[in-house]
């Protein structure tokens, strides 16, 4: 569509995937992007014409001829998404697009950003990865730009937006004006892709097909991992190590900050303190333990000083320039230091070879901090007119400033890091964790907060910022566990661990000349709280593993707003409090406030729950009197009262799951011993998954796994069919027995396997009938039939 010399561009990828461009001169950009892939933006489906538009299967598209209004609408006329007046204005290079912001309309997404809640609407934000140590809940720009914001009204309708634009670029939701969402920026391309719903899951998925999936880490990733800035030797790791596992905490990584380096310089081992890595990563390894260094991106700028990094960097020009066409200088850990041009290829390649050391020292991941890219000068950055080359994907060769190019340099430093771990170690899973990224980087690696504070304001926070993380593709965030300023108190550091227990990744850090933050530190009824909740997280690994298997295939987070699989709870007007599911079966319920021991209520959708830690059915509280229930969506929810302890965090699990689990281990390293249990809730749609494969190989893409999906039926009149359906059994399990607990009996069962009687036992006061079953057989499709008295 033309106007003017103006020219818009919109195409269907997938019947509810548009992308827009629009060329104010009348000539499109090239056609690349550091966000979509290739072969996704070269998709497309049939459309069929329109007077102004056209259609796909699922959506009407209307543009205005004589303002290139766009308008986004259901096949049924419902409007998605629909520009606002005046939907382009320009200024030089700059421009801004608004859309209309309807009344109801939440907004989430946006990565890392903070905020005093998860919806972000009324406030501007601006996506320029920054530094940003002890940041709070106001603070913007941080470390990430994400640029893609979901749109959910009350209804729970949902449309997702990615600006892909990699500038200084901004958002507006409805700040300035209460009724417009605008984004602009400075420069670049007028680019970005629009994903129908109508639901959240709908515009996730679609957003993590367009920009990628997570691949999935190794298992090792999902334990428990202890950091600290730094432990300053060999000897303080081996210490730490011992420690742990005098302490009984579970263990699958222990990190390695700055000192572990000679002179802060990377790719370098400080042999003072740290003599022998190699020895140091066998030993921890003989435990069960992975080791994890970082591996920051500035290289000591050190001529002539046999620095291999900076010598072979220098032979082949690998270093991003300053404007004066030398290159640019910088100071951060290692003192002044020069910045690899992550965005040319050949840079990447040379970026990963330097991991050679490490990885034949038997480092099993590594660590991009610093990768905004952070410089201690007043920019906290590199200078906007520094020199990068462009040699990548399906960019023309070309020369672009640090303007256009900051916000994707960290997302291309872990791209080098995820490739070089993929060169040097074939067919093995990388593990790589980030501070800076653009969207799409979850491709390459997992991401944490940064330098959070500990403080109760933070860990509300925290939770807030995984949830909109997950929604921006990063399915896989931690947070500094306790806090990386300032030090927790007792009580704050316990409950960052019961929350991180059932986190996406569960990481311990602290700050140089912080109070010591192991588990242990502030003596046994802490510790054995954290012990509790760590091995509880132990205990939950098939749950956990099979969800990331599934976010493999279908970008559902593993964290995800209650709202991801439960749409009424966001008019509810039930308060939400920093709550979240882990997949859709467990609803984490932690105290909003922390710090206050008043009573404190939970909204549990619809449907019906039981406690997670008891087993038992839950009862609601009586529907609220009054006002609050005749607000519309009041009956949505039920209600439950929790008074905060200190050593109980509420967790729910959803009516019709079947949540499988094993034994505590040590680390996933060492094979559970004992059944796979499998605890069965009996409820509508009732189903659970079970994924195993070898762990770290990447054989588990080429169908080297186990996946099996199981449903319950309750059967008219009492009894419960539980339903094996066939398994995919490329790799053997461990367990040679599935030990089943039946949840909500109201008496004994008969239980049968097929026509064969099972023995089982009936436990009055938990309210289960317990059952093993021999897993031989189990692969093909079975049925278990419990003939009772009553199940609820
Ligand atoms: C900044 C990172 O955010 C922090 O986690 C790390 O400990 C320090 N850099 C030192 O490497």
């Amino acid at each position: 569509m033309r106007t003017g010399t103006a020219l818009m561009r919109v195409e269907a990828l997938t019947d509810t995937t548009l992308r827009v461009r629009i060329a104010p001169s009348g000539s499109l950009p090239e056609n690349a992007s550091w966000a979509v892939p290739a072969a996704v933006r070269a998709q497309s489906v049939a459309v069929v014409p329109t007077p102004d538009g056209f259609n796909t299967n699922a959506l009407a598209v209307h543009v205005d001829p004589a303002t290139l209004r766009l308008t986004v609408t259901d096949r049924t006329g419902r409007p998605i998404v629909a520009d606002a007046p005046r939907p382009l204005t320009l200024d030089g290079a700059a421009f801004t697009l608004r859309k209309a912001l309807r009344p109801d309309e939440h907004i989430f997404a946006l990565g890392d950003k903070t905020g005093g809640s998860l919806d972000r609407r009324g406030r501007t934000f601006v996506n320029w990865n920054t530094d940003a140590y002890a940041f709070d809940s106001t603070t913007d720009p941080i470390y990430k730009a994400i640029p893609f914001f979901l749109g959910v009204d009350d209804a729970g309708r949902s449309y997702g937006l990615l600006f892909d634009n990699t500038w200084r670029s901004w958002f507006d939701f409805g700040h300035r004006d209460v009724d417009t969402l605008a984004m602009g920026s400075p420069g670049g391309p007028i680019d970005y892709y629009i994903l129908a719903g109508p639901a959240v899951r709908d515009v996730v998925r679609g957003y993590t097909a367009l920009t990628g999936h997570a691949p999935l880490p190794p298992l090792w990733a999902f334990g428990y991992q202890q950091s600290r800035y730094s432990y300053m030797s060999a000897a303080e790791v081996r210490d730490i190590a011992g420690k742990l596992a005098s302490s009984g905490i579970p263990t699958d990584a222990m990190w390695l900050d700055i000192d572990f380096l000679d002179r802060n310089r990377p790719f370098t081992v400080n042999r003072q303190t740290y003599p022998d890595l190699k020895g140091l990563a066998g030993e921890l390894g003989r435990q069960g333990i992975k080791l994890v260094t970082i591996a920051d991106l500035h290289i000591a700028s050190a001529p002539g000083e046999d620095y291999a990094p900076y010598d072979s960097g220098t032979a082949i020009d690998a270093f991003v320039h300053a404007a004066d066409g030398k290159p640019f200088v910088g100071k951060v850990w290692p003192g002044p230091s020069v910045f690899p041009d992550f965005t040319d290829k050949r840079v990447r390649a040379w970026w990963g070879r330097n991991f050679r050391g490490y990885v034949d020292a038997g480092v099993a991941g590594f660590w991009n901090d610093m990768n905004e890219p952070s410089v201690f000068n007043d920019l906290h950055t590199m200078p906007v007119d520094a020199i990068h080359h462009i040699d990548a994907d399906d960019f023309a060769p070309r020369s672009a400033s640090h303007a256009e190019l900051h916000n994707v340099y960290g997302m291309e430093n872990t791209r080098a890091t995820y490739e070089g771990m993929q060169a040097l170690r074939p067919g093995e899973r990388p593990f790589v964790m980030t501070r800076a990224s653009y969207a799409g980087g979850q491709r390459y690696a997992v991401t944490w907060t940064g330098d959070n504070s500990s403080t109760w304001d933070h860990l509300r926070l925290a939770v807030n910022q995984m949830l909109n993380l997950g929604l921006s593709g990063f399915s896989y965030a931690g947070t500094d566990v306790g806090g990386y300023a300032g030090g927790a108190s007792p009580a704050l550091m316990t409950r960052w661990y019961q929350i991180a227990a059932f986190g996406p990744i569960f990481r311990a850090h602290a700050e140089k000349g912080s109070p010591r933050a192991e588990p242990w530190v502030d003596g046994p009824e802490h510790l054995a709280i954290r012990r509790r909740f760590v091995e509880e997280r132990y205990r939950l690994l098939p749950y956990i593993y099979a969800l990331a298997d599934a976010n493999t295939r279908n970008g559902d987070p593993l964290m995800r707003p209650v709202f991801y699989d439960y749409p009424e709870m966001i008019a509810s007007p039930c308060k939400r409090g920093i709550d979240f599911t882990l997949g859709r079966s467990l609803l984490v319920a932690p105290a909003p406030k922390g710090e206050s021991e008043q009573p404190y209520e939970i909204c549990l959708p619809k449907g019906g729950w039981y406690d997670y830690w008891s087993g038992l059915p839950v009862t609601a509280n009586p529907p609220p009197t009054g006002e609050a229930a005749t607000l519309p969506g009041a009956n949505l929810a039920d209600r439950v009262t929790e008074t905060p302890r200190i050593d109980r965090m509420p967790v729910f699990v959803r009516a019709g799951t079947i949540l499988p689990r094993q034994a505590v281990v040590t680390s996933t390293a060492r094979t559970p011993t004992g059944p796979l249990r499998l605890d069965v809730y009996p409820g509508a749609d009732c189903s659970g998954m079970l994924y195993l494969d070898d762990g770290h190989t990447t054989a588990a893409t080429r169908g080297r796994v186990l996946r099996q999906s199981i449903r319950c039926e309750q059967v008219p009149g009492g009894g419960l069919r539980i339903l094996f359906n066939a398994r995919e059994q490329g790799y053997r399990p461990w367990w040679r027995q599935i030990a089943v607990t039946v949840h909500g009996a109201a008496g004994a069962a008969r239980v049968t396997r097929g026509r064969s009687p099972v023995a089982s036992s009936f436990d009055a006061a938990a309210r289960t009938v317990a059952f093993t079953l021999a897993d031989a057989g189990l692969e093909r499709p079975t049925t278990i039939a419990l003939v009772t008295g009553g199940m609820q």
